[in-house]
């Protein structure tokens, strides 16, 4: 279904980049469909060297006749960058948007014509294949949109779909910015390692990988986190006082706080 289909990623940075690669490595598209744009020149030319692709500084001559245009460029560059094509863009076009904190009737309308939009949250981890992307459709999606933005997310990791847009920016404070979270649950797992005499690479191998290791348990066995808590906590033991000081540091309250000031930061930027 999707090889012949022609992909133009407007802003091959960190997210386009790691999209392209994947598209490439997965045989998703074939190279001689796929091209990408940037906002400078060098760039453009070191991504065309790198993947053997076609790219473009001008947006609006190499989104024509594509049929699939991924905008991965800023959010504050999104409406410059529609203003720029919507002249020649088409209703048989899919427009999938990367971009945080900007809608898919925004985008709707800067476009000023029915044209199927999804937008999409994918997180950094795509980089190596163990992304967490939603999407959520457009009014003007249908079915087999979807599933054309299952396959490029899918090469990078698990997918979601969700119908509820205002969701959007609970989810760009979870899996969005949740590696950043676990990215300092990890440095101070590893500090504690650090502090009881654990050489510092040992100590934060051990932490990633046993955060790694029980986010695993969580999705592969589908038992609730408390169980599988549970069945490490043996009674008087030694996990039950890590615990004690845990709960006594407010973990949970505190990652709640992270999600919900978060959201409300996604919700105040989509404004
Ligand atoms: N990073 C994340 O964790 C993450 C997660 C989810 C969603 N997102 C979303 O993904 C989008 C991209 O983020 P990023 O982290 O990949 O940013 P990034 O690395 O800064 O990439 C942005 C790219 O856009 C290019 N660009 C700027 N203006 C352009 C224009 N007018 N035409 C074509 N290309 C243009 C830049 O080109 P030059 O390199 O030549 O300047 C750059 O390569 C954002 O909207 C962000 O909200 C990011």
């Amino acid at each position: 279904m999707f090889t012949n289909k022609k992909v133009a990623i407007i802003g091959v940075g960190k997210m386009g980049e790691t999209l392209l690669n994947s598209m490439i490595k997965n045989n998703l598209v074939k190279k001689e469909n796929l091209s990408g744009s940037t906002a400078q020149e060098e760039h453009a030319k070191e991504i065309s060297k790198k993947y053997d692709i076609r790219t473009y500084i001008d947006n609006k001559e190499m989104v024509l006749g594509k049929d699939i245009i991924i905008l991965a460029i800023k959010p504050q560059m999104i409406k410059r960058v529609i203003t720029e094509i919507k002249e020649v863009v088409t209703e048989r076009q899919l427009i999938i948007s990367i971009a945080a904190a900007t809608s898919t009737k925004f985008i709707e309308e800067c476009l000023e014509k029915n044209i199927s939009v999804i937008r999409a949250m994918p997180n950094t981890p795509a980089l190596i294949n163990e992304g967490m992307t939603v999407l959520c459709p457009g009014r003007y999606v249908d079915k087999s949109h979807i599933h054309m933005a299952l396959d490029i997310f899918g090469a990078v990791g698990l997918v979601e779909v969700i119908q509820r847009e205002e969701l959007m920016d609970v989810v760009t404070a979870l899996s969005g910015s949740g590696p950043a979270y676990t990215y300092i649950i990890i440095e101070s797992l590893t500090e504690g390692g650090v502090r009881m005499g654990l050489p510092r690479e040992l100590a934060q191998k051990l932490s990633a990988q046993t955060l790694l290791g029980a986010a695993k348990m969580v999705l592969e066995t589908g038992m609730h986190p408390a169980l599988l808590k549970d069945a490490v906590t043996t009674p008087a033991g030694v996990t039950v006082d890590g615990l004690m000081e845990l709960e006594d540091g407010g973990i949970r309250v505190t990652l709640i706080k992270a999600v919900s000031r978060a959201t409300e930061k996604s919700k105040e930027i989509s404004r």
